[in-house]
């Protein structure tokens, strides 16, 4: 059967085995989720039905610092690294493993993989509360190239969290120069979303400038009453820059954030509710401060016997995620978390939402906007020249919904519910979901680098 769009416009005299009316529905590229957490859900979940039912046919995987592979060793990983595994899951010394593990057990949707700093460091340093040594960062240097010779299309970087906070802005730009060798992407989860959100523009700024390399800056948002509004600055100031070297961001449409649930009270701020715990599965959606009364104890303290754990943090302003979505580079990514049993609602919704909520009931851009946000403009950052857009000649990944009905239906109370208004979706052809169906089919396939020689480059933007 062919993966490639064949013929449009008038098809009348066409003969077909299935037949989907798209009378007064649109007929979307399948949207690419720009920023994902699914490295394990491939492997475990392959239906991935909290992506497909959103309409979504691509997933970038490997962000915030944190893959899945290249993990050669048998320590338990460090938070947040943890939320990617599962007990007894397999482990990945090379990313090659992990690549071919996915072409042997194809997920339903196709896969940008990344390859994170976080990891490496994990491979590479014994103590990962120190800057990375010279040796160890050519260590991390030939991880990655080994990474980007199997097909990762670039490396993210999380030196937010503890594993990766003590690098140096140096250890970023140095492990990140064979990026430059491939032309592939630095994606990153800054150093700090809140008080020092302008400074971390201005490293993440200079190592793409240093190592001579596009950045991706991940889920641009303003954390923390003292920072919202200036997402004004921050935006003004990546408009500026874009003149000078190539930038590109994303950004999910809620104003709550979700990672690992931290230890440092000083990140336990305002409201939290549990999205997962390990050790305390019961608690799950509930408020920390609550079990934290309950307990008697800290806040921190709570957080610590709860581990491993994350949590959802209410923390933006929703005129900045309104200004963020709109500013026009940026791209919709929704940085989902496959964990636990009330993980945060933009794991089913980022998509239907952005549709539904911000294009069409408060009409922050048009409709067509909202689509190009999540697919051709994603299609673009990453390289991905035969995907994206729909045009004959194109892989197949195609999305229809009712521009009318779409909505997202998960909610921070009840989150893995499916959207409304997602007709039909294809992956490489074949009709993957259908009127609120999934019909199982696994014919995604691994986007590599070697595939889209077309990915950007320094120099091409
Ligand atoms: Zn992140
Ligand atoms: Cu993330």
């Amino acid at each position: 059967m062919g993966t490639r769009i064949v013929a449009l416009g008038d098809l009348s005299g066409a003969t077909a085995d299935t037949i989907i009316d798209a009378t007064g529905r649109i007929v979307a590229p399948g949207f690419i989720d720009s920023h994902t957490h699914d490295d394990r859900a491939l492997l475990a979940d392959p239906d991935l039905p909290f992506k497909v039912s959103q309409g979504v046919t691509t997933v970038v995987t490997g962000n915030c610092g944190i893959s899945l592979a290249p993990l050669a060793t048998e320590k338990a990983m460090p938070a947040p690294l943890n939320l990617l595994e599962g007990p007894g899951d397999e482990r990945f010394g090379t990313f090659a493993a992990y690549v071919a593990a996915l072409r042997a057990k194809p997920p339903a949707v196709n896969v940008v993989p990344m390859v994170g700093h976080t990891t490496l460091r994990v491979m590479t340093m014994p103590d990962l509360d120190v800057p990375a040594t010279p040796d160890q960062i050519a260590a991390m240097q030939g991880l990655l190239r080994e990474a980007l010779q199997a097909g990762a299309v670039g490396m993210s970087t999380g030196p937010y969290y503890p594993p990766a906070a003590s690098s140096t802005t140096q250890e970023l730009i140095d492990v990140a120069r064979p990026l430059a060798e491939h032309g592939a992407l630095y994606v990153t989860h800054m150093r700090d979303e809140a008080d020092a959100c302008l400074q971390s523009l201005e490293e993440t700024f200079t190592i793409g400038r240093e190592a001579a390399i596009p950045v991706l800056i991940s889920h641009h948002k303003l954390m923390r009453a003292a920072n919202h509004g200036k997402s004004v600055q921050t935006l003004a100031r990546i408009r500026e820059q874009m003149r000078c070297q190539c930038i590109s961001l994303d950004c999910y449409p809620y104003t709550a954030s979700s990672t690992m649930l931290h230890l440092d009270e000083a990140r336990l701020q305002g409201r939290i509710t549990i999205a997962s715990s390990g050790a305390r599965p019961e608690l799950q959606g509930k408020d920390l401060q609550d079990i934290a009364d309950a307990w008697g104890v800290s806040l921190g303290e709570a957080s610590r016997r709860l581990q491993p754990a994350s949590a959802v943090y209410y923390s933006m302003a929703e005129a900045d995620v309104q200004r963020i979505l709109a500013f026009e580079p940026t791209m919709i990514g929704s940085d989902g978390v496959p964990t636990g049993d009330r993980p945060h609602p933009r794991l089913w919704g980022t998509f239907p939402r952005v549709l539904g909520h911000y294009s069409r009931d408060i009409g922050l851009f048009p409709l067509e906007t909202a689509v190009w946000k999540m697919s051709g403009l994603t299609a673009e950052v990453f390289g991905l020249p035969d995907r994206g857009r729909v045009a004959v000649g194109l892989h197949a990944d195609i999305t229809v919904f009712d521009a009318g009905t779409v909505r997202d239906v998960a909610d921070y109370d009840d989150p893995a519910r499916p959207a409304d208004g997602i007709v039909a979706v294809i992956v490489n052809g074949t009709l993957a979901y259908r009127d609120g169906q999934h019909r199982h089919t696994r014919t995604g396939r691994v986007l590599t680098r070697q595939a889209n020689p077309a990915i950007l480059s320094p120099g091409t933007a």
